[in-house]
């Protein structure tokens, strides 16, 4: 069984199933180990990990609990098997491939009824507020059981969905950015709301939003400037009015330096939640497929944004914390090995600086090969040479190999 435990509970024998939220802080551990003694426990307490989930199946649970290794049931009872056994809801950390699966589904719900809020909007009809909530509970619920899977495969839309799921993917990075920096849960569904809406206001001004880097023409980005109004102002027709809210929409394209829209805010005027809007909304319109938008490699993305950091547009801070959300090597990143093959990373999770990657080209003939899974933590005599660019190699979309 599952359960979440304090960095001040741990105990030599328990079995470590996943730490929450900083692997970036502990690059030394795998995502699940056994603690078999006090220095084990140490490291781990020198870190900045201060939750875990631990596995009484496979170790020793609280002290105050009676342990036993195996939950035991009447064999003739089975729905009383299944009650005790089922983890709790909604919290139970899930892999990479089973997490997929669910963001398949949330990201097929999303679109349908984010279409439909959408042109609801365009006739001057008001947003369904009820429905808003329920998308961010199915939404935070993903992003509660593995941080990058939904936003990461939200990423692979194509540009006619782009309005709709760029929303889908920004609520999930704004629900797991203020997890990542240490907020309530209930600051991070507000931030998830104004992350699934804070491009609704395109529907009034039919802009598709240039971002810092981007080509678009001095025309476009006027009447772009004019969406982040709209979407306030829609929210506040539907009687959405939390401060929160309509400060991420109204600003999440304002920049530090004061270079950024609608008011050219600068400095501490652009609050915490604006600041958060701004990395995730960038990056999310940097790797995914847009209107007249060159789509970039998600980790060639972060290295972007970095430079943006240091020249003061966007939160260096905030910025550290979002990386740890997405690892260095983001779900889906194209990489360079060190073996001579390019390959896909395909899970990010268990361990932040060495990813599980497929191999599916092989350079030197500049053939695709059949496709092969490298743990690169296991792997001593492989390991990542550097990312590289898919419409360099003439390749097209990926997503089948990660996905
Ligand atoms: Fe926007």
């Amino acid at each position: 069984m599952l359960k979440k435990i304090s960095i001040h509970e741990l105990a030599v024998g328990m079995h470590v199933h996943a730490v929450c939220g900083a692997w970036f802080d502990n690059p030394y551990w795998r995502n699940a180990f056994f603690l078999k003694d006090e220095a084990d426990i140490a490291r781990l307490r020198g870190g900045r990990v201060r939750q875990l989930w631990i596995d009484t199946s496979k170790g020793i649970g609280l002290s105050t609990q009676t342990v036993t290794p195996f939950r035991t049931v009447p064999a003739n009872d089975a729905h009383f098997a299944a009650t005790a056994q089922r983890p709790a809801p909604s919290l139970q950390p899930a892999s990479t491939t089973h997490e997929l699966a669910n963001a398949a589904a949330i990201i097929a719900a999303s679109a349908g009824t984010l279409s439909g809020m959408f042109a609801d909007v365009r006739l001057g009809r008001q947003l369904d507020a009820q429905a808003v909530l329920a998308l961010v509970d199915s939404i935070h619920a993903s992003v509660v059981r593995h941080g990058s899977a939904l936003a990461s495969l939200a990423r692979l839309r194509k540009a006619d969905n782009d309005c709709q799921l760029h929303g889908v993917a920004v609520c999930a990075m704004m629900i797991g950015l203020p997890r990542q920096l240490g907020l309530e849960e209930s600051e991070a569904r507000l931030c998830g709301v104004a992350g699934l809406l804070h491009d609704i206001g395109k529907t009034a001004v039919d802009a598709n939003a240039p971002f810092p880097g981007s080509p678009g023409d001095a025309r476009q980005y006027g009447r772009a400037t004019e969406h982040a109004m709209a979407s306030r102002q829609i929210l506040l027709q539907a009687g959405i009015d939390h401060p929160v809210i309509l400060d991420i929409c109204l600003n999440h394209h304002e920049r530090i330096d004061g270079t950024g829209y609608a008011h050219g805010l600068r400095g501490e005027a652009v609050s915490l939640h604006a600041r958060m809007a701004a990395i995730c909304d960038v990056y999310d319109g940097m790797t995914s497929e847009g209107h007249g938008r060159q789509v970039w490699n998600p980790a060639a993305a972060l290295k972007k944004i970095a430079e943006w950091t240091r020249s003061g547009q966007l939160d260096v801070t905030i910025f550290s914390a979002f990386v740890r959300c997405t690892g260095i090597y983001p779900l889906g990143t194209l990489v360079r090995m060190r073996s001579g093959h390019l390959a896909v990373v395909t899970d990010s999770e268990s361990c932040l600086y060495a990813p599980v990657v497929r191999a599916f080209f092989c350079i030197a003939s500049r053939r695709h090969i059949p496709p092969f899974s490298i743990d690169l933590y296991e792997s001593r005599d492989n390991g990542i040479a550097s990312h590289e660019d898919a419409a360099t190699w003439g390749l097209g979309e990926l997503g089948h190999l990660w996905t």
